[in-house]
């Protein structure tokens, strides 16, 4: 496909990841945001978002000159083929998204548009959102069109440069099109729905995802009971391809700016359509027990009260490879231990040190992080705190690390002298799991 005229609207990780991946697909992209402190640092290529891959496309395209940076909306969008809202969806007071951001942009475009144009809806949308915006937008010339992306923090630009499916839907199957053609360089299977059907298959994506690891986290408690080891028996799960290899590692609970969101989202708008979804209730409940598991095990190790006990906490951010504390299980833990009167230093590689987090006090070093702690606890899969000196901790006197994301090389950090408590392994002798 030729070279279209590309507005995004948003640079957040959404707006920001799309926009310089469009312009590197060969598209003339301006990025708009209101936000004028973000827009002169971008047009400098000064991206401060901890996403690997996208500061580079960022500085050669505005080079190329296929990518600028605008604060504000421009007056006259009139030569633009393409319009993408990439706004904030986030929750609102009675769970469902909150849809302000998107509706503004949609009356801020009305008359700045031409003929044809096609605006295209890339921020999480419930069902409905794309006709309910049609008809506000009352332009009969203009399709209003949803195409959900499915980028990962921390892989974004992958994601979006080689995505596993690009899915558009709209009731205007020519506009379906056409947005779908945009992504031509990538060579995605594509598919093409109406726009309910888009809009829910984002919901569906993530929520089905969220289940996936509620249940491996129930089932990680299962084996402690059981005698069974979680690494196994996920193991054997991975072998059955109707199930999958991913998704299946246990944690402190699931996080980040998606996933919560999106599942109150969806149940919230199950409950509107008067429709039982019990297992997204469940999946939901399961997570919001998971910090007070990993507090409960933590309160052991300690000897049964955390009043007064330093914790050294091993990973702040919701997972690894992005710098993003949003709704981070991490920090529910933290508050958790806090609140029982625990000391808390952490460290995080993504995350400065000599500022507070909450109740944590961040440092540079994760050797500063353990020094003096009667526990330690891993909440986050950064591979490098795998490779720690582990006889350096065990020697410190430290006898108990809790393992949340059963990363640690069991070996090593038992031959070290410290107490291993990890997750899903048999609760009688914690130290006699498989190597
Ligand atoms: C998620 C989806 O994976 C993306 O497909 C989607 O586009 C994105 O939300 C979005 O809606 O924008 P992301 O929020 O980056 O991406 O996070 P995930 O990689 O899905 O991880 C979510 C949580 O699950 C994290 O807390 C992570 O640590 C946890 N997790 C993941 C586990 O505990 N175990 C696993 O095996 C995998």
């Amino acid at each position: 496909m030729a070279s279209q005229r590309i507005a995004v609207v948003g640079a957040g990780y959404v707006g920001l990841t799309a926009a310089a991946c469009f312009a590197r697909l060969g598209h003339d992209v301006v990025c708009v945001d209101v936000d004028k402190a973000k827009v002169d640092a971008l047009s400098r290529a000064d991206v401060s978002l901890h996403e690997p891959g996208l500061a580079p496309i960022v500085s050669a395209e505005l080079g190329t000159g296929r990518l600028r940076f605008v604060h504000g909306l421009p007056d006259d969008l009139s030569e633009v083929d393409f319009v993408f809202v990439a706004v904030p969806t986030p929750t609102g007071a009675d769970g469902a998204a909150d849809l302000n951001a998107v509706d503004t942009v949609l009356d801020q475009v009305r008359d700045r548009l031409s003929a044809n144009t096609v605006v295209v809806v890339k921020s999480t949308i419930p069902v409905g959102t794309v006709s309910r915006l049609t008809a506000l937008l009352n332009r009969p010339d203009i399709a209003v069109v949803s195409n959900p992306e499915f980028l990962r923090e921390g892989h974004a630009v992958e994601d979006f440069l080689h995505p596993q499916r690009v899915v558009v839907g709209s009731e205007n199957q020519t506009a379906a099109r056409r947005v779908a053609s945009l992504y031509a360089g990538t060579r995605a299977p594509t598919l093409i729905t109406g726009s309910a059907s888009a809009e829910l298959v984002k919901y569906a994506s993530n929520c089905f995802l969220a289940m996936k690891l509620s249940y491996v986290n129930s089932l990680a408690e299962l084996c402690e009971q059981l005698g069974a080891d979680i690494a196994d028996v996920t193991e054997g799960m991975r072998l059955d391809q109707r199930i999958g290899s991913t998704f299946l590692t246990p944690g402190p609970g699931w996080g980040g700016s998606c996933l919560p969101k999106d599942t109150k989202a969806l149940l919230a708008t199950a409950l509107s359509a008067e429709v039982d979804f019990s297992l997204l209730d469940a999946t939901i409940a399961t997570n919001s027990r998971q910090a007070h598991r990993v507090v409960a095990k933590v309160r052991d190790a300690a000897g049964g009260s955390l009043t007064g006990v330093r914790v050294g906490l091993l990973g702040l951010t919701f997972k690894a490879g992005t710098d993003d504390v949003r709704d981070s299980p991490a920090l529910a833990v933290a508050e958790l231990l806090a609140a029982e009167g625990a000391e808390l230093t952490g460290y995080d590689p993504c995350v400065p040190g000599g500022d507070a987090v909450g109740s944590v006090r961040v440092v540079a070093s994760p050797y500063t992080a353990i020094d003096g702690a009667s526990v330690v606890v891993v909440l986050t899969e950064w591979p490098e705190f795998a490779e720690l000196d582990w006889k350096r901790v065990g020697d410190g006197g430290r006898a108990v690390v809790v393992d949340t994301r059963d990363l640690l090389p069991v070996k090593k950090v038992r031959e070290a002298g410290i107490r291993l408590v990890a997750v899903g392994k048999p609760l009688v002798g914690q130290n006699n799991h498989r190597e």
